[in-house]
């Protein structure tokens, strides 16, 4: 069985809750399960989220022994951390970058991605349906 890493960063455990006008109504968990739900055969997912930006590294690095590619959505550690951008060089399998929302037609502080240096894809403003699409990629290339 091949692992997917589905790696969701700060704020996003209120998916469902949080400005659902931009998020939507959808949960975190809808999100986990619409991702295995689209997991090829012989392929899983491991959701994991926090608001932690050292944890996230820390899965990062975990990645690199277990998972055969990364789905991640950084939320707003997208525009800030290098740090996440550096443990994402250091994995080798194919990086999506994953955002609810459509980042480019916010605020310009958002219009910029550290991770994008190093995704292999970047999706954005498909609400949940960009989770999906990440997952049937990797899928299809790791
Ligand atoms: C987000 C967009 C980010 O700018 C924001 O900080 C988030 C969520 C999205 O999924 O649209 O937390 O990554």
């Amino acid at each position: 069985m091949k692992t997917i890493y589905l790696l969701n960063g700060p704020n996003l455990n209120l998916l469902g809750k949080r400005e659902p006008e931009i998020y939507g109504a959808e949960t975190l968990e809808d999100v986990a399960a619409l991702a295995q739900g689209v997991c090829a055969d012989g392929y899983e997912i491991v959701s994991l989220q926090s608001n932690h930006e050292g944890q996230l590294i820390d899965w990062i690095h975990d990645a690199r022994e277990r998972a055969c590619g990364i789905v991640i959505n950084p939320g707003a550690y997208t525009h800030t951390s290098i740090a996440i951008l550096d443990a994402l060089n250091a994995f080798e399998g194919p990086v999506m970058e994953v955002h609810i929302s459509q980042v480019h037609k916010r605020e310009p502080f958002r219009h910029h991605s550290y991770v994008s240096k190093r995704a292999d894809g970047v999706i954005a403003g498909l609400g949940i349906e960009g989770y999906a699409a990440a997952v049937r990629r990797i899928c299809q290339i790791a």
